[in-house]
């Protein structure tokens, strides 16, 4: 596991960074946390020292024998700055070497990230803006700041984005830095094609049945493959995330153009992960225009007439792939591996893992990722947790296993380490 710096600057966010450091701890990396002095103000010593498991030092004159200002940042494989206050942002781009936290960051030559978080005018202020921008140019990463409630009754850009969304962007970049990381480049030289979001039945020019997904798993699964070399495309149903570096997009609305899309590039893909949530239905009919409703109150009470949509079934796209590649009897190379999403909430026929089982079955998949769904489990959420299941009898295939809740970044990496065996 990686070594962490945590530096922590001093502004109110400070007690959301004691979840984050919560979240790399539970997910084994070893932390040193190095506040300033006037983050101690918000957030005290021992409540970092305690969840790190070390001692926290601010200045330069502890521990002086192992000469800790420069051994610090030489054996970081990251350094996250949260929150990165304005005076501290403005202090790194001096190249100031007044504190412990400050001599880190000019003896790190790891990848270092910057949180910012402060009042909206300081951080649009241009003197913010201009040591932001320095800090760029050296190759720092600057998260933004997300937009929402700040400390008193204001609101803008200035707020520290939730621990879970700053664990994966620091986890996304530990994978996509760490030359030595053993998951560098294993997919290099291979096309995968991963299908994300929920798709849209349209009803009329303003209607549509849709569904909960928000496309953070998909994207994070094509992130995560980009980054371990591999050439992906994105096929992508009604989602508002960026889009990950150096991955093509196809946007799609509805399940038959998700159909479209995956199978053209399944053509030459050696792995398909369907992770959207497709409509299984979809309306018989589209309205040309807005369906009205009628207006025919009589002396009897209004008018509660509504009508009826008549629905069809959409194409199964993961069944449909998986009858396309061939026919393991005439000993067909079976290509591209088909990986299956199942999202489940449970119900009397069954539990999450017993329908998933069956789910396995029916599709012919040879991966089948379950997680449970349902209200605020999983749709939308920064976490996730998953079971994987292979197809009976699949050649190199590892075992059955669970992993989570864990933050999208992190499940799309126990994902694409299941597959990677297949391949
Ligand atoms: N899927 C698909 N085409 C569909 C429906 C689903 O390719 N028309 C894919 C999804 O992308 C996912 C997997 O099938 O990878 C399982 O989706 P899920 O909605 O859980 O299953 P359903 O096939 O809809 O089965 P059920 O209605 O029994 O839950």
């Amino acid at each position: 596991m990686s070594n962490v710096v945590l530096g922590v600057g001093g502004g109110i966010a400070a007690y959301k960074v004691a979840s984050l450091l919560r979240l790399f701890t539970e997910h084994g990396h070893d932390v040193t946390v190095v506040p300033t002095a006037s983050a101690l103000q918000f957030v005290g010593a021992p409540t970092w020292s305690a969840l790190s498991g070390k001692p926290v030092a601010t200045d330069v004159w502890s521990d002086v024998a192992r000469v800790p200002h420069v051994r610090i940042g030489q054996q970081a494989d990251l350094v996250v700055v949260a929150p990165a206050t304005a005076d501290l942002i403005a202090r790194a781009a001096a190249g100031m070497a007044d504190d412990l936290l400050t001599t880190t960051l000019l003896t790190a030559s790891c990848p270092v990230v910057f949180a910012p978080a402060m009042h909206t005018e300081m951080w649009l202020h241009p003197a913010t803006q201009a040591n932001v921008a320095t800090l760029v140019g050296r190759g720092v990463h600057v998260i933004p700041p997300a937009s929402g409630r700040l400390t008193g009754a204001d609101t803008g850009p200035g707020r520290l984005p939730e621990p879970g969304d700053l664990y994966a962007a620091c986890l996304h970049l530990l994978e996509s830095a760490a030359p030595a990381a053993p998951s560098r480049g294993v997919l290099a030289g291979r096309h995968v094609v991963v299908s994300a979001g929920g798709t849209r039945e349209p009803l009329d020019p303003v209607r549509f049945l849709g569904n909960r997904s928000s496309g953070k798993q998909g994207y994070a699964l094509a992130a995560v493959a980009a980054a371990r070399g591999a050439r992906v495309t994105l096929v992508s149903a009604n989602v508002t995330l960026p889009v990950p570096a150096g991955v093509d997009v196809v946007e799609v609305g509805t399940a038959i153009e998700l159909q479209d899309a995956v199978t053209r590039a399944a053509k030459d893909a050696d792995v398909v992960v369907m992770a959207a949530a497709v409509a299984d239905f979809r309306p018989r009919t589209v309205a040309s225009s807005k369906i009205k409703k009628t207006h025919a109150e009589t002396v009897a009470g209004p008018d509660e007439s509504a009508p009826t949509i008549e629905l069809v079934r959409n194409p199964d796209i993961l069944a449909g792939l998986v009858q396309a590649r061939g026919d393991r009897a005439r000993g067909d190379r079976l290509r591209p591996i088909v990986v299956g999403f199942a999202a489940e909430t449970g119900d009397a026929a069954g539990s999450v893992l017993d329908l998933a089982r069956e789910k396995l079955v029916r599709k012919g998949c040879d991966l089948l990722v379950a997680n449970e769904v349902g209200d605020g489990v999983a749709f939308g959420t920064d976490t996730n947790t998953v079971h994987l299941f292979y197809r009976p009898g699949l050649a190199g295939a590892p075992g059955e296993r669970t992993a989570g809740p864990a933050p999208k970044e992190a499940i799309a990496a126990v994902v694409w380490d299941g597959i990677q065996p297949l391949l």
